[in-house]
């Protein structure tokens, strides 16, 4: 693909997942945030895919994919990181499509080719969600929704001190370390209000703003991470539809 995917004379290789892809797939597998919290929140969200076409952007490994597969959803997945797409491509077989495709581009898709986008814990390493989400809304069917979720702003915004603009585009990097390999990530704020005015702009109406709890059935399984996670916000999720024909 064109684009603006890191080169290898870069000096420093921000938000590199194919450094990280075996750790953070292997981390993100049965863990409380992911297993228990962000997929299950977004598939109650999603609700009944039987049978629709769904473009899950940032796919990563393709355990949010697997599962909308197995609820009957004919899945296709993009993702800017070989790495990850080529653990996907081990999980999922000739299950899903998987094309390596930076946001940031525009998409290799016909208008309409959708029923929903899912875009799970991946807009908030974008400066400019308006060209994507333009895309997003371009390739989805009239009445086709889009399901999002990012890093809340209560804990982006409180995540460095001093303290930004919280009304600023702002962005902060954090080293993130798997199986001893360590990626600097980038990751931008936006406040609540610029979120739905972006989802406004490119043409959405918003339909649920959610604040889940995570799965009930973790509590066991992690005790004091849980108590933490059931009384303070980690992701916000969003639902938006394109307006009907
Ligand atoms: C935190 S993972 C999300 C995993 C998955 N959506 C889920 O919720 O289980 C973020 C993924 O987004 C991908 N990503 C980050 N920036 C991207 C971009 N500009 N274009 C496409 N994918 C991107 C990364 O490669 C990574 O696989």
């Amino acid at each position: 693909m064109p684009g603006r995917l890191p080169q290898p004379a870069d000096p420093v290789r921000v938000n590199d997942y194919d450094r990280i892809a075996e750790g953070y797939s292997a981390a993100t597998e049965d863990n409380l945030v992911n297993a228990y919290y962000a997929r299950p929140a977004t598939l109650a969200l999603a609700g009944d895919v039987a049978g629709r076409r769904v473009l899950h952007a940032g796919c990563a490994s393709g355990a949010l994919s697997a599962a909308l597969r197995d609820r009957g959803a004919v899945v296709t997945g993009i993702d800017a990181s070989a790495g990850m797409l080529a653990l996907a491509g081990r999980r999922l077989g000739d299950d899903v499509a998987l094309h390596r495709v930076d946001l940031r581009d525009p998409l290799p898709f016909d208008d309409g080719a959708f029923d929903d986008v899912i875009a799970s814990l991946v807009l908030h390493y974008l400066e400019d969600w308006g060209p994507t989400l333009a895309e997003m809304r371009r390739v989805l069917t009239p009445g086709g929704r889009l399901i999002a979720s990012v890093d809340h702003p209560i804990v982006a915004y409180t995540f460095t001190e001093p303290r930004p603009d919280y009304f600023a585009n702002t962005s902060y990097t954090f080293d993130w370390t798997f199986e001893g390999r360590t990626s600097t990530m980038r990751f931008w704020r936006k406040s609540l209000h610029a979120m739905t005015a972006a989802f406004t702009a490119a043409g959405f109406r918003l339909s649920v703003i959610s604040e889940p709890q995570p799965d009930p059935a973790a509590r066991e399984l992690f005790p004091d991470d849980f108590q933490a996670l059931s009384t303070s916000p980690c992701f916000l999720f969003f639902v938006v539809e394109v307006p009907p024909l």
